[in-house]
């Protein structure tokens, strides 16, 4: 195997998995600690934390804004609070790399503050939209600008904020969340509602840093002028990395498959539901004390390979599944019967259109599929064609396909997986251990 980190991979049809796997750190609660723990007076200490390219680049951002970050470890990291007035303008616009949480987030974060800043990205990100996060923050005061509704987002800081009623017109954690931190400095009780429950890590973790907030059915209420107090963050494996090697042990495992250390909060676990419809066998063995509300529940997860049968997606579910997505359809792929899923719009604005980049996919792999404005409809198969295969630059996608080569008949390549180091540095490790016979090319 060549050095990880090439611009294509190549992996080996056929094969099995077996093996325990541990997956790097949650990505999405690894951004809120840095954040959170920035805004908080005291010290924050975060272990399990993602050493991977979208944190960092949080991290870099929150350090341009005078934040002390250490790295005592890879995944361990000591934040020194700045308290909420403590940061200081940056000497140049902040770059959040492949990030879209990290835009959105630090949206909401920087508008209350009393200093200007401007946001970019890479060219992914500088295509994504961002007026979702600037319209509740403009109607809270703030002075936010985009390009045509994208990036670069420049933000007059504005102090003083007012409380709003926000209902989200989709299912959005990272609005949601935006609009919770602009909340904090805001005059009064600021109140989200989702349509539909979406990733909690947000409300879970301020809870953990002492700040008050109330749920009534769909809507979250926060009092400003709270105080964040530094604590101790221990961060689980992250869900939608184990999601590759569950369809992986799915397809192919020829024991059953062990993940250790994996969150599970049900916000973020739809893809085990729609996989057990599927006729999936996995077991998730709970670790911990689950009673705390503010905590992440965490489990070790085992997987045997099981014949899946297509379904039809429910809707409420696909929020909840939103970043499993990618690799549910490439079971759906290698399943009997159909699989229709509807109402997956925000996949068009993801890292990629994801459900034009995995259609393009599918087709290489001989796969009978329609591509719907807001959902994909797929036959399954027995086995897949081999091929050459195109991330778009998109992790998911990439992670995606390489699970997919364990029901294929010849090589896939996957070209422009540099990405994957977003979200999961040491997949192709991981994945070697696992068994698939996959190299950069
Ligand atoms: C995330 C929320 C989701 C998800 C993204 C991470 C977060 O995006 O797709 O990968 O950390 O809040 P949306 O809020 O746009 O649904």
């Amino acid at each position: 195997m060549s050095a990880p980190g090439g611009d294509g991979w190549r992996i080996a049809p056929g094969g099995t998995v077996s093996g325990t796997l541990g997956v790097p750190g949650d990505k999405s609660i690894s951004h809120r600690a840095l954040m959170l723990g920035a805004l908080a007076t005291g010290d924050t200490r975060i272990s399990g934390f993602l050493d991977g390219e979208d944190c960092l680049a949080t991290a870099r951002a929150l350090a341009a804004l005078g934040v002390r970050i250490e790295r005592p470890g890879a995944t361990e990291v000591r934040v020194h609070g700045a308290g909420g007035a403590g940061l200081s303008a940056p000497s140049q616009p902040l770059d959040l790399g492949n990030s879209g949480t990290a835009m959105r987030l630090m949206m909401g974060l920087l508008a209350p503050q009393s200093f200007d800043s401007v946001l970019v990205g890479d060219a992914s990100l500088m295509r994504r939209p961002m007026e979702r996060v600037a319209v509740p923050l403009q109607m809270m005061g703030a002075h936010i600008r985009t390009h045509g509704g994208r990036p670069p987002v420049e933000i007059r800081g504005t102090p003083q904020l007012h409380a709003v009623h926000y209902s989200l017109p989709v299912a959005s954690a990272q609005v949601k969340s935006a609009v919770l931190l602009a909340a904090l400095a805001a005059s009064g009780c600021t109140r989200v509602t989702e349509p539909l429950p979406s990733r909690d890590h947000t409300e879970r973790m301020l809870g953990a840093f002492g700040v008050a907030l109330r749920r009534e059915g769909r809507t979250i209420a926060l009092e400003g002028g709270q105080r964040l107090r530094g604590t101790r963050v221990r961060v689980p494996g992250d869900f939608s990395s184990a999601a590759f090697f569950l369809v992986a042990g799915c397809l192919a495992a020829a024991r059953p498959l062990k993940l250790t250390n994996v969150g599970v909060n049900p916000t973020r676990t739809g893809l085990l539901e729609l996989l057990r419809r599927m006729g999936a066998e996995i077991h998730v063995r709970p670790r911990g004390d689950p009673s705390d509300p503010a905590a992440e529940p965490v489990a070790d997860i085992e997987v045997r390979r099981s014949a899946l049968r297509g379904i039809t997606v429910p809707e409420a579910l696909v929020p909840l599944a939103i970043d499993e997505l990618p690799v549910f359809f490439v079971a759906a792929a290698c399943a009997s019967d159909e699989t229709l899923v509807r109402g997956a719009l925000e996949l068009r604005v993801k890292e990629s259109d994801r459900l034009a980049t995995m259609a393009a996919g599918l087709a290489v792999l001989g796969v009978e599929h329609r591509l719907l404005p807001d959902g994909l409809w797929i036959r399954g198969a027995a086995s897949l064609k081999g091929g050459r295969v195109d991330s778009g630059g998109d992790h998911r996608v990439a992670m995606a396909f390489a699970v997919a080569a364990l029901k294929a008949s010849a090589p896939i390549e996957i070209a422009d997986v540099a990405n994957v180091a977003t979200s999961f540095p040491g997949f192709v490790s991981t994945a070697h251990a696992a068994g698939l016979q996959i190299e950069s090319v």
